[in-house]
């Protein structure tokens, strides 16, 4: 019997990991239906993605750029924008499951129509679990939302604990490469350059996940998003680097055993996977030759070298309003960075900074989570502000 086709909504689908989940798509053409697609300014991609998935609704930024896109595509498709926008292709009746995959706290408010609505939901975009996992967790057990995490740490996870029961779970571990300064002296890391930190050794990401992985606050997100993902407390959480990228996690259990999840470093296994899950298919990537590689390697992670990860495993433990105040700071200090305005050294300090002015609490709704980020967000930029006039 012809099986049915999934119909897919796309969030962020002009970034990597939106370009890697259309990539599995062309290739399981068959299977699936693109119905929606969400981008933010990239408006020639996004128009080449138009004519060759023909969406029913797509979103960008603002008007200015729907009208540049509506020039482009005609009339064929509905083009939304803005916040409302984002909600609308989110919550698309058509759509079965939606690929939360825009950067940064910008996926929050879309993330949450998916699931308000009753999506399933392939979860990529990490902060929207760090600043709302409660939230989430709370809303997608009211609507029967699945979510299937895209991560490739936490796609190794979930994928170990199917057929487990996740009582007997000792700990779980994340792996990390390390970054492009794993091995660099300690007294050179805060003046290493953009270009550098942009290097990754193993994955090919956007540029703010890359950084985020060259200061390892990326695993810290990740702990985090575990956290909420598979109900976990702080203690159950590790993180071992493992540089060579072919064991994403492990899961240890309560008799000792330990099952582990390897693969290519390659992101559209864990995209397939969470695209076609509960089943598996082929992949058209090369299979995994161990013999080749040789050997694996695994280190405790060094804190000196990762002080942003230690920050990182102090709120996972602190829990309350912290992880919104982590996010929000690193956010703003990425992009000052990203900018060249600051240094490598200075993200911490940025962080470090929102962490400790913070007086934490406990925060319920949507509202008090954005407004905690405003706060922080707004602190951070006076701090670089006066960093710069001390300049
Ligand atoms: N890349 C990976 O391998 C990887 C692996 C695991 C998890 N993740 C997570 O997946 C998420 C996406 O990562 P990525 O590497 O794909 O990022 P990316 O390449 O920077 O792409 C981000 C996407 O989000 C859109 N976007 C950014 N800011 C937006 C805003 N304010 N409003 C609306 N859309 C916005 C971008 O649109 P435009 O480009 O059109 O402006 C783009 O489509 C992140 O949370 C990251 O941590 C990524």
């Amino acid at each position: 019997m012809k099986q049915k086709r999934k119909n897919l909504v796309i969030l962020g689908s002009t970034g990597s990991i939106g370009q890697n989940t259309l990539e599995v798509v062309r290739r399981q053409s068959a299977r699936f239906r693109v119905v929606g697609l969400a981008a933010g300014r990239n408006i020639w991609l996004l128009t080449s993605q138009v004519e060759e998935f023909q969406p029913e609704v797509v979103a960008v930024e603002s008007e200015s750029l729907a009208l540049e896109l509506r020039k482009k595509v005609g009339k064929q498709v509905k083009i939304v924008y803005g916040e409302s926008g984002y909600q609308t292709v989110a919550s698309w009746k058509k759509a079965d499951l939606v690929v939360s995959a825009m950067t940064g706290i910008a996926g929050l408010k879309p993330t949450l129509a998916a699931l308000n609505s009753g999506k399933d939901l392939a979860l990529a975009n990490k902060e929207t679990m760090v600043v709302a996992g409660a939230l989430i967790r709370k809303m997608a057990s009211q609507t029967g939302s699945r979510i299937i995490p895209v991560d490739s740490e936490h796609s190794g996870v979930f994928q170990c604990l199917r057929g487990n029961n996740k009582k007997q779970v000792k700990k779980i571990y994340l792996t990390a490469s390390g970054g492009p300064f794993f091995r660099v002296p300690l007294e050179e890391l805060p003046k290493k350059t953009l270009a550098e930190a942009l290097k990754h050794p193993r994955w090919k990401m956007g540029r703010k996940v890359t950084i985020d992985s060259a200061t390892m606050m990326n695993k810290g997100l990740e702990l985090i998003e575990a956290r909420w993902l598979f109900n976990l407390r702080p203690e159950q959480l590790e993180v071992l680097i493992h540089p060579q990228s072919i064991v994403h996690a492990l899961v240890e259990f309560v008799d000792g055993s330990i099952l582990a999840q390897l693969s290519q470093t390659d992101m559209k296994i864990p995209i397939q996977y969470a695209l076609s899950f509960p089943e598996r298919w082929e992949s058209p990537l090369p299979y995994l030759s161990l013999a080749e590689i040789g050997s694996l390697e695994f280190y405790p992670v060094e804190e000196k070298r990762y002080p942003l990860f230690n920050l990182a495993r102090r709120v996972l433990e602190a829990g309350r309003s912290f992880p919104v105040v982590l996010n929000a700071a690193n956010e703003v200090a990425v992009e000052a960075f990203l900018e060249e305005e600051i240094n490598f050294g200075e993200i911490f300090q940025v962080v470090e900074y929102c962490l400790e002015a913070h007086r934490p609490r406990y925060l319920k709704t949507l509202e008090e989570i954005l407004e905690t980020d405003r706060i922080t967000r707004e602190l951070a930029r006076q701090f670089l502000r006066k960093r710069g006039k001390e300049r």
